[in-house]
C-alpha cells in the first residue's frame, strides 16, 4: 500500500494566499516530495457554519497535487472544533479535575464522551469521507491528531462521570464486586450503587488508587471508542485506502496497542530536539531511538513518521537550531528503526497562531534555504534504500515489556518522587542501545518465545496469567530480567497479602523481598564483582532461597545484602534487580549477559540499527555526536554507496552497510 511513498510534508495551504500553492508545488517536486498531509485542523474552513460544508477549496488543492503526481493523506479535523460549534454547544468543552472549563482558543477543547460533539464529528467525517473518497489521489486518512495530547488532565465533566459509571457497571456488574475490588471499606468509601461514584476530581485529602487506575483505563477506552467510530465511517467509503493515526512515542493517555487494532499501520510524530529536551540528547540518539522502537512495537510492524522534525521546534520557548546534517541523521534514524515513509512537519513556518516558532522546511519568508537543500539532497540519497527496506523490520533477540497498566499504576503511586515508569525502562534501553543491541518493545500479551532475553521492569501489577507466562518462558529456556516492585498488586491495584514479595514469581526468581528502602535524598553503594557503583531511588533487601547474588549493597545498614540476583529455573535464567541502576552499573550488568557477546561495537554516540530481510541486513551507522568518529566495520559488511574507502563518519553523519546473510 505504501511502497511508492517515501517522502511527504504536512501542508496547510489555507494559511497562505491561494496563488502561493503553485510555487510550493514546484519546490516540493524539485525536492522529491511524493505526498502531502492536508486538512487535519481545517474544520472551520470546511464546515463554515452548522451543516454548511465548503469543500471546494480543498478539492482544488487535491486536484492540483493530483496533476503533478503528489498523493494526499487527509486528516479528520476533529481536534479543532470551530467557534460556531462551541458557541452553540459550550458543554462540549472539557472540564479539569478542579471543575474548571478548558475554553476555546487553542485546540483539543473537546470532551470525547460528549454526545453532541460526537454527533458533529460523525456527520463531518461521514460527509468528508464520502466526498474525498471519490478522489483517487487520496490514498489514506489520519484520524484526528495525536489523541491523548492535551488530555493529560483528562475530562472530568458530568458526561465523563456518567460514562465512567457505565464503564464500571459493565466491568464489575454488581456494586458489591466493585466495593471488594476497590477496597472501599478503607476510609468509609463504600458505594450503594454506581450512581454514587464520582469522576476522581480534586479531593480534600488522598485518593483511592484502585479508582484512579480504572479511571485511566476507562478514559483510554473512551478515546479508542471515539477513534474507532471515525475509522468505521471512513472504511464504508474507502476500502482501498489506508487509515492511520499519528501517535506520540511514550505518551500513555491512550493505550496504543488497543488504539491501533483497527488501523492499517501506525504513524508517529518524531521530534528529537525541542525546548523540552536536554542538551545531552543532542549527543546521543537513545531517547528518540526508544520512541521509534516503542512505535514499531505497537503493531510489531513497520510504520510511518507523519511528522518528522524539520527545523527548530518550539511554541513560546524555542529549542536549538538543528546543525547541518542533523535533520538527515534523524530521518535516517527513523528509517533505521522501521519507518517506511517520512512526512516532514511542516512545509513552511506559520506566520500566525500558537506555532509561529515551530519551524518548517521553509522559513516564514518562504524562500528555500539550508534545510530545504539538505532534505532535497537526502531524498535523492536514501530513497533507493528506503524502497529496498520497505516493510522489513529490525530483528531483535531482546524485548522490553512496555505496559500501559504498569505505567498508569506508577503515575498514580510514584513511590520515589523521581521514579518514573518510562525513565526506568529507558535505563535498560539505554544500556542495550549503547551496546548496539536491537530491542523490541512488546506488550505483555505478545509471544515471548521469539526472544532470547526479555526485560520486564516494574511488573507491579501481576495477574496469575501473566506470572504463568513469565514462568513458562523461563522454564522453556528464556532469560528474564525482573525488577523491584514486581508482584506487588492485583489487577485492581490492591496489594497481595498471601506471600512475601515478589509473590507469584518468588520461586522462579529464587528469592524473597521481606523489606525495602525508598532512597529519598540518598543513593546506595553497590558492589558487583570487584567493581563499585551506586544505585538510586529504591533498594529491595533480598533474601536468597535458591538464587545467587550477582551484586550486593555496600552501604546503609543492609550492607552485604543482595541487590541483584540470578536463578536457574527450568531450562532458563531469571534475574532480579532490586534497585534503579546507574549507567555504569547497568553497563557492568549487561557485560555479564550472554547477549552482549554478539553485539557489534562502535564508539560512544555512534548508533548501529539494522533492518533485516530474508537475505540481506541493512546496517545504519549513525553518528549523533558533533565530532568526527571512526568506525571499523566487520569485513563482511559492504558500504551501500562508495565513499572512497573512508572509515570515518562526519559529525551528525551516517553510513549504510549491507550484509549478505
Ligand atoms: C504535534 C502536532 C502538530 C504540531 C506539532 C508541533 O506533534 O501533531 O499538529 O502541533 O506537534 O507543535
Ligand atoms: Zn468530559
Amino acid at each position: 500500500m505504501s511502497e511508492k511513498i517515501q517522502f511527504g510534508v504536512d501542508y496547510y495551504p489555507e494559511h497562505w494566499n491561494s496563488e502561493r500553492i503553485e510555487t510550493d508545488i514546484k519546490l516540493m517536486k524539485e525536492m522529491g516530495i511524493d505526498l502531502v498531509r492536508l486538512g487535519e485542523f481545517s474544520w472551520s474552513k470546511l464546515e463554515t457554519s452548522d451543516n454548511n460544508f465548503e469543500f471546494g477549496w480543498l478539492k482544488q488543492v487535491v486536484a492540483k497535487f493530483e496533476k503533478v503526481g503528489i498523493k494526499v493523506v487527509l486528516g479528520t479535523p476533529t481536534a479543532a472544533p470551530p467557534a460556531w460549534l462551541i458557541k452553540e454547544h459550550p458543554e462540549i468543552q472539557p472540564v479539569d479535575r478542579e471543575s474548571r472549563t478548558r475554553h476555546f482558543g487553542g485546540r483539543h477543547h473537546c470532551c470525547h464522551s460528549n454526545l453532541t460533539y460526537r454527533k458533529y464529528c460523525e456527520r463531518y467525517v461521514e460527509i468528508f469521507a464520502e466526498e474525498f473518497s471519490k478522489s483517487t489521489n487520496v490514498i489514506g486518512w489520519q484520524i484526528d491528531n495525536e489523541l491523548g495530547n492535551s488530555h493529560n488532565e483528562l475530562c472530568y465533566c458530568d458526561s465523563c462521570e456518567k460514562n465512567f459509571q457505565r464503564w464500571l457497571e459493565k466491568k464489575y456488574v454488581t456494586i458489591n464486586e466493585l466495593n471488594q475490588s476497590w477496597g472501599t471499606t478503607f476510609w468509609s468509601q463504600t458505594y450503594n450503587d454506581f450512581e454514587q461514584i464520582q469522576a476522581p476530581k480534586l479531593t480534600a485529602a488522598g485518593e483511592n488508587p484502585s479508582q484512579l487506575l480504572d479511571w485511566k483505563r476507562c478514559h483510554s477506552d473512551l478515546i479508542k471508542d471515539f477513534h474507532d467510530e471515525q475509522v468505521e465511517i471512513i472504511r464504508k467509503y474507502s476500502e482501498d485506502t489506508f487509515i492511520t493515526h499519528n501517535m506520540m512515542g511514550f505518551s500513555n493517555v491512550v493505550n496504543y496497542y488497543e488504539l491501533a487494532e483497527k488501523l492499517d499501520f501506525v504513524s508517529h510524530d518524531q521530534y528529537p530536539s525541542g525546548p523540552f529536551h536536554k542538551e545531552q540528547n543532542r549527543q546521543s540518539g537513545d531517547h528518540q531511538a526508544a520512541e521509534l522502537d516503542v512505535i514499531r512495537g505497537i503493531k510489531q510492524q513497520t510504520f510511518w513518521i507523519m511528522e518528522q522534525q524539520s527545523n527548530i521546534a518550539g511554541w513560546d520557548v524555542l529549542g536549538r537550531l538543528p546543525s547541518p546534517g542533523q535533520i538527515s541523521l534523524w530521518t535516517v534514524q527513523s528509517v533505521a528503526h522501521g519507518a517506511d515513509t517520512i512526512v516532514y512537519f511542516r512545509w513552511r513556518t506559520s506566520a500566525m497562531g500558537t506555532e509561529q516558532y515551530w519551524h518548517g522546511i521553509l522559513p516564514h519568508s518562504g524562500i528555500p534555504g539550508r534545510v530545504y537543500e539538505e532534505i532535497k539532497t537526502l531524498t535523492k540519497e536514501i530513497r533507493p534504500i528506503m524502497q529496498q527496506v520497505n516493510g522489513i523490520k529490525p530483528k531483535s533477540k531482546v524485548a522490553i515489556v512496555y505496559s500501559y497498566d504498569q505505567s498508569y499504576a506508577f503515575d498514580i503511586q510514584h513511590h520515589h518522587p523521581d521514579l518514573n515508569y518510562v525513565d526506568h525502562l529507558r535505563t535498560y534501553y539505554k544500556g542495550l542501545y549503547e551496546n548496539n543491541i536491537s530491542v523490541d518493545f512488546i506488550s505483555d500479551a505478545a509471544d515471548f518465545s521469539e526472544y532470547e532475553l526479555i526485560v520486564a521492569p516494574l511488573q507491579f501489577i501481576l495477574t496469575n496469567e501473566l506470572a504463568e507466562k513469565y514462568r513458562n518462558y523461563v522454564q522453556k529456556g528464556g532469560n528474564l530480567i525482573l525488577t523491584m516492585r514486581t508482584g506487588v498488586k492485583t489487577e485492581s491495584n490492591i496489594c497481595y497479602t498471601d506471600s512475601p514479595l515478589p509473590g507469584l514469581l518468588s520461586d522462579v526468581l529464587g528469592i524473597q523481598v521481606p523489606e525495602y528502602d525508598c532512597l529519598l535524598d540518598t543513593e546506595v553503594r553497590i558492589k558487583i564483582g570487584d567493581k563499585n557503583h551506586v544505585a538510586n531511588k529504591w533498594a529491595d533487601l533480598i533474601t536468597l532461597t535458591s538464587a545467587e547474588a550477582l551484586a550486593s549493597y555496600d552501604s546503609q545498614f543492609y550492607k552485604g545484602t543482595p541487590a541483584i540476583t540470578q536463578n536457574d529455573f527450568g531450562k532458563g535464567k531469571a534475574y532480579y534487580v532490586g534497585t534503579e541502576m546507574s549507567p555504569s552499573l547497568m553497563s557492568d550488568f549487561i557485560d555479564r549477559l550472554q547477549i552482549k557477546k554478539e553485539a557489534q561495537a562502535a564508539p560512544i554516540g555512534v548508533e548501529i540499527a539494522s533492518r533485516e530481510s530474508e537475505k540481506l541486513i541493512y546496517h545504519f551507522v549513525m553518528n549523533h555526536t558533533d565530532c568526527i568518529q571512526s568506525f571499523d566495520p566487520p569485513k563482511h559488511w559492504t558500504l551501500y554507496k562508495d565513499d572512497k574507502g573512508t572509515k570515518t563518519i562526519p559529525e551528525h553523519g551516517y553510513l549504510i552497510f549491507i550484509e549478505n546473510k
